[in-house]
C-alpha cells in the first residue's frame, strides 16, 4: 500500500489543511506529528526507504523504533495537500531513542520539523501515562489565545479558569485544565523538556506570545480540542473588549454541578473564589 493512500495519512493532510484554513499557520506555522501504528507502517514498509541517522537534539527512550508522520521543517500547512511528499515525512526513532532517520517524504532535502524534541517528547510523555491510546501532537499559532499571553498572567490556574468560563463545554472538553510555558526559545530541548512536564497533567499547553501544542487519541480530538481553546479565547477576547468586568459567569458551584453531571473530575485547584 501507498503511504498516502493510508487512512493516517489522509487524515494528516485533511487536519493541515483544516487548521490553515482556521487560520492557525501563517507562512511555516506550526507542525503536527502522529505516531504510526505497529500494522500501519507494516503495510507501507515496501515504500520506506531509510536515510542517514541524525541527531533529535533529545532522549526519548521509550520511542525507540517507533515511527513518526510529522511535518517538514520551513513547510507551508496550505502545500501538504498538493505536495505532501515534499511537505510531510516519516522518521524511525533509533534504539537509543536520540537518532531519527527519514525513511519517507521530505523529497527535496527536507528535514522534520524544528519542535521535533518538543512533539517527541510530548509523545513519550503520553505513551508513558496514557499507554497507546495518544497518538497526535499538533502545535499552531492560533491568534486569540496568544493574545491572551499579553494580558493575563502566566498561570496555568488562571488560563484554566478564564478559558472554562467562556463556554459550557470548555471543563467537558478539557476538564484536566491547560498549563501555561512561559516566554522562551523554541526549537529545542528546554521548550520540550518544560512542555511536556506539562503534559503529564494536561492535554493542552500554551506558549506565551507564541502559540499552543494539544495531545489528542486522533486528528478529531486533537483538532476538535485544539478549536474549542481557540474558540473559547475568541469569546474571553470579545469579553475583555467590550467590558473590564464581567456581569455575570458561571461560578465554582455550577462547575462541580456540571461535574457532576458530565461524569468528568475537575480539580479544585481551579474552583477558587476570585
Ligand atoms: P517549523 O517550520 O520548523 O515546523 O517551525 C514552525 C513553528 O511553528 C516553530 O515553532
Ligand atoms: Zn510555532
Amino acid at each position: 500500500m501507498k503511504v498516502l493512500e493510508t487512512e493516517f495519512a489522509i487524515g494528516f493532510i485533511r487536519m493541515a489543511t483544516d487548521g490553515w484554513n482556521q487560520g492557525w499557520h501563517e507562512r511555516n506555522g506550526g507542525n503536527l506529528s502522529y505516531r504510526i501504528k505497529k500494522e500501519e507502517i507494516d503495510q507501507v514498509n515496501e515504500e520506506l526507504n531509510p536515510g542517514k541517522w541524525q541527531a533529535i537534539g533529545t532522549e526519548v527512550k521509550d520511542l525507540s523504533g517507533e515511527y513518526f508522520l510529522v511535518t517538514g521543517s520551513g513547510k507551508y500547512f496550505r502545500n501538504l495537500e498538493i505536495n505532501p511528499e515534499d511537505s510531510m515525512g516519516i522518521v524511525e526513532i533509533d534504539e537509543t531513542g536520540t537518532n531519527y532517520r527519514i525513511c519517507w517524504g521530505l523529497v527535496n532535502g527536507g528535514r522534520p520539523t524544528s519542535e521535533l524534541p518538543t512533539h517527541l517528547m510530548n509523545h513519550q510523555v503520553k505513551k508513558q501515562t496514557k499507554g497507546d491510546d495518544m497518538r497526535v501532537i499538533y502545535h499552531c499559532h492560533p491568534a486569540n489565545v496568544i493574545a491572551l499571553t499579553f494580558v493575563l498572567p502566566l498561570k496555568d490556574q488562571v488560563f484554566t479558569r478564564e478559558l472554562w468560563e467562556m463556554a459550557t463545554e470548555c471543563p467537558v472538553v478539557f476538564p484536566d485544565g491547560i498549563g501555561v510555558v512561559p516566554w522562551m526559545v523554541p526549537g529545542g530541548r528546554e521548550i520540550g523538556e518544560k512542555t511536556s512536564e506539562l503534559m503529564k497533567k494536561y492535554d493542552v499547553a500554551i506558549w506565551a506570545h507564541h502559540g499552543m501544542f494539544v495531545a489528542g487519541e486522533n486528528f478529531d480530538m486533537a483538532f476538535g480540542l485544539m478549536h474549542t481553546v481557540e474558540k473559547s479565547a475568541e469569546i474571553l477576547v470579545k469579553v475583555m473588549s467590550m467590558s473590564k468586568e464581567k456581569l455575570q459567569t458561571i461560578k465554582p458551584d455550577e462547575f462541580r454541578d456540571l461535574a457532576r453531571e458530565f461524569k468528568v473530575t475537575l480539580p479544585e485547584k481551579f474552583l477558587y473564589e476570585k
